[in-house]
């Protein structure tokens, strides 16, 4: 009681409040994400995401490099293709951007390669599947995003990301991949993607918004907990290796309770339209970003993620 429990005292200076620091935020927890296009020498600033680029597969791996250097661990790869189509048929394509940005960097950097397999960038509807009538079909769907998953694979990524969520796509690649010889591939699932407006910029970047309607049949409400669970516990029991809360901030909550209900790894996506909102506020000089930065993934690491992905890695790994 006070006098005697004072809760300033452990605040007292700089070096003692590092001491009793409850979260520790460092580099090892951060995965950077690039968007990569075929050609050479491209390097486009994504208008609505300033400081993130569409790079083509040789400016990707110098800024690979670049990330390896400041200390960071992994990056996740998204790719702009030459042309959609109906079957998403550039995810599939051994000499898209995405498989060869992998060879690349794995030729070039000792960098954990992460892929997305995902079909909307690769669709001219812009939906993560296969579309009939005004349905997307998921059993359809499944078949192209294994083999999407096994091309990343055959490239060289060491964990495939699916972020579909079409039901069934971990069991489904984990098979495509023990199939041939892939065993050792880790599965990152997006288990618990919820159907947001954050992803406004990522869109723009992957020019990916659906042409009709939204994605809200396949991806999660954002009012729904209880399904976070269901969505996590049947990924697990397909065999992910990780699991993933998308968005970050919004579902801080969501991130806590897989963190204490599923012992495997749980990574966080802190996503475009978030790192947006604090570029845009930063530029017009309404919040400080350095603070910002670190005081949002430290919040995402609180919650219990144990891998971070976000816009911020690079200039985070910066200031830790
Ligand atoms: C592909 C995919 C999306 C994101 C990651 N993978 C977009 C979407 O589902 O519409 C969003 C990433 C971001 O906003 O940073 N399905």
């Amino acid at each position: 009681m006070f006098p005697y429990t004072r809760h300033r005292r452990l605040r007292l200076n700089p070096v003692l409040r590092r001491l009793v620091r409850e979260t520790g935020l460092t580099v090892n927890d951060l995965v950077y994400p690039l968007f990569v296009t075929c050609g050479s020498g491209i390097k486009k600033e994504i208008v609505s995401m300033p400081g993130v680029f569409n790079m083509s597969p040789d400016v990707a791996l110098q800024e690979c490099i670049s990330v390896e250097k400041i200390g960071i661990g992994a990056v996740i790869l998204f790719g702009l293709p030459m042309f959609k189509d109906s079957v998403a048929s550039g995810a599939y394509d051994d000499n898209e951007a995405v498989q060869q940005t992998v060879r690349a960097v794995k030729e070039n950097t000792k960098l954990i390669v992460i892929t997305d397999v995902c079909l909307c960038e690769y669709m001219i509807h812009g939906h993560c599947g296969i579309v009939k009538g005004e349905r997307v079909d998921n059993d359809e769907t499944l078949p192209l995003l294994a083999q999407t998953a096994l091309s990343h694979a055959k490239a060289g990524a060491d964990i495939v990301a699916p972020s579909d969520m079409m039901d069934g796509r971990v069991k489904v690649i984990r098979a495509a991949l023990d199939g041939e010889g892939y065993q050792n591939t880790l599965i990152l699932s997006y288990a618990v993607k919820y159907a947001s407006a954050f992803y406004g910029p990522f869109r723009e970047a992957a020019n990916s918004a659906p042409a009709f309607g939204d994605r809200k049949s396949y991806q999660m409400d954002s009012a729904n907990r209880r399904e976070a669970l269901k969505e996590a516990l049947s990924d697990v029991e397909e065999g992910a290796d990780m699991i993933m809360v998308k968005p970050a901030i919004a579902y801080l909550d969501i991130i806590r309770e897989l963190r204490e209900k599923v012992d495997i790894p749980l990574a966080a996506y802190n996503v475009s339209g978030e790192y947006s909102m604090i570029k845009a506020a930063a530029q017009s000089g309404w919040i400080d970003y350095n603070s910002a930065v670190l005081e949002i993934l430290t919040a995402i690491k609180r919650a219990g993620s144990d891998i971070i992905i976000s816009y911020f890695s690079k200039d985070a790994a910066a200031l830790l």
